[in-house]
C-alpha cells in the first residue's frame, strides 16, 4: 500500500472486516505516506512475519481479545499468534498494548479504577455507584447494591464491554421487583439525571475532541415502573430519534448544564496514566442538579467519525509515540499545525463540533 515508493517505516494496521468497510482506505493511506510510513494490512490467519515489516502495529483487537478471554479456541489462537509476535519483535510499538486493552474489555474493572481516583473528588468528577452481581440471586443483589451505595433507578449492563451485541443492550430498572431481568454476570449502575444530553470524548494521545449526542431522558425511582430494555446504538448516536430522548414537560425548563472543558482535561490526564491508551473514548453526562460531571463508560480505539483530521493526528502522534513518548509528560513539544486547534497544559482540543445534532422533539441546544 505505498505506491511503489519507497519508505522507511512501516505500519501494520489490523480491524476486523466490518470496521475495515467502513475505513477511507485512501485518505489513511495518503496520511501515512505523507509521514514516511508504508501502510500493510494485517492478516490475523496468518504470521506477521511474512506480511513484510512492522514497525508500529496499530489494532482494534478488543473483540477478538474478549471472545479469546471468554474462552473462542480460534481467537485464543489469533491473540496468542500476536502476543508471540510482539514477544519475538520488541521493538514493534504496539497502539495500544493488549494488556492496557484488556483493562477496558471489563466495565467493573474499570469502573472501579476510576471509583478509586481520589483526585476526582475534589474536582467535581465522578463515576457513579455501581456494583457487580456474579449471581442471580435477588436478595443477594439487593444486598451487594446497598453496600455500594447503588440506588434506583440503575442501569444494568453486561460486565464484558465488548465481543457480542448484547454487551450493548441496556436496562434501566426502577426498583428491586426489576432486579430479576439483570442477567449476570453485569453490572448495575446509579442512573444519573442528565436531561437528555451525552457528551462524547474522543482521544488521540494528547488530542481530544468532544461532540454531543442525543441520551436518555431523566427518569426516577418508583414501584410502578417495569424495566425499559433499550441499546445503545437506538438511543445516543447522532441520529437516533428514541421516545426515550425527548425530555418530559416538567423537565424542559431545566437550565442547560454546560460542560466545563478543565474537568474533561482532568478526565484525560487520568485515563492516559491510569489506563495508558493512545486511542480512548469516554462518555460523560452531567447532573442536572448538582453540575458534577459523571463517566459513565470508556471505549477502545472508538469510531473517531467526526474528529478532525484524524488521520493526520493519528499519525503525528504515531510519530511521537515512536520518538520515546513518555505517557507521563504532557508538555512534550508537538507542532501544532491545525487551524482552531488549543492547547492548554500539553493536551490540545482538535476542533470544536459539539452543537451537531438536535434532540428530538424539543431544541435543548442553542
Ligand atoms: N449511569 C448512567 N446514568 C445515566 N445514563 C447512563 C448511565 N450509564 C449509561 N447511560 C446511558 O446509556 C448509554 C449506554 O451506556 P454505556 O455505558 O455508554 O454503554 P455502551 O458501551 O453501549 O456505550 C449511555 O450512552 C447513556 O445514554
Ligand atoms: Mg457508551
Amino acid at each position: 500500500m505505498s505506491n511503489g515508493m519507497p519508505f522507511d517505516k512501516s505500519i501494520g494496521l489490523w480491524m476486523s472486516d466490518k470496521k475495515s468497510q467502513k475505513l477511507n482506505w485512501k485518505e489513511l493511506i495518503h496520511a501515512c505516506n505523507s509521514h514516511g510510513f508504508n501502510l500493510v494490512k494485517l492478516d490475523l490467519e496468518r504470521p506477521f512475519e511474512d506480511q513484510g515489516r512492522i514497525d508500529v502495529l496499530l489494532h482494534k483487537l478488543t473483540d477478538i481479545i474478549a471472545a479469546a478471554d471468554q474462552g473462542d479456541v480460534k481467537a485464543s489462537m489469533n491473540i496468542r499468534r500476536v502476543e508471540q509476535y510482539l514477544s519475538n519483535h520488541p521493538n514493534v510499538t504496539i497502539i495500544d498494548p493488549l494488556d492496557n486493552v484488556r483493562i477496558l474489555l471489563n466495565r467493573y474493572c474499570y469502573y472501579t479504577i476510576l471509583q478509586d481516583e481520589i483526585s476526582f473528588q475534589n474536582q467535581g468528577i465522578f463515576t457513579p455507584a455501581f456494583a457487580e452481581f456474579s449471581t442471580n440471586n435477588i436478595e443477594q443483589n439487593i444486598e451487594i447494591m446497598r453496600n455500594n451505595g447503588v440506588t434506583f433507578p440503575v442501569i444494568c449492563k453486561q460486565t464484558i464491554a465488548h465481543g457480542s451485541k448484547s454487551a450493548h443492550e441496556m436496562v434501566l430498572i426502577f426498583n428491586e421487583r426489576g432486579l430479576h431481568v439483570c442477567k449476570a454476570p453485569c453490572v448495575v449502575q446509579s442512573f444519573v439525571n442528565h436531561n437528555a444530553v451525552l457528551h462524547k470524548v474522543f482521544v488521540v494521545g494528547n488530542r481530544y475532541h468532544i461532540c454531543e449526542r442525543p441520551s436518555l431522558k431523566n427518569f426516577y425511582a418508583s414501584d410502578d415502573l417495569e424495566p425499559i430494555y433499550y441499546r445503545t446504538g437506538e438511543v445516543c448516536k447522532a441520529d437516533s430519534q428514541s421516545t426515550l430522548s425527548i425530555l418530559d414537560p416538567h423537565d424542559k425548563a431545566e437550565i442547560k448544564m454546560t460542560l466545563n472543558e478543565d474537568k474533561i482535561r482532568s478526565i484525560i490526564r487520568v485515563l492516559r496514566k491510569k489506563i495508558g491508551l493512545i486511542l480512548l473514548g469516554f462518555d460523560v453526562v452531567i447532573d442536572n442538579t448538582t453540575g458534577n460531571h459523571a463517566v459513565i463508560d470508556i471505549n477502545v480505539f472508538p469510531s473517531y467519525d467526526n474528529f478532525p483530521n484524524f488521520f493526520e493526528h493519528l499519525l503525528q502522534c504515531i510519530n511521537e509515540s515512536l520518538v520515546k513518548y513518555n505517557s507521563d509528560n504532557f508538555d512534550i513539544n508537538v507542532t501544532d499545525n491545525f487551524v482552531g486547534n488549543y492547547r492548554l497544559n500539553g493536551l490540545i482540543n482538535v476542533g470544536d463540533s459539539r452543537t451537531n445534532y438536535r434532540v428530538m422533539g424539543m431544541n435543548i441546544i442553542n
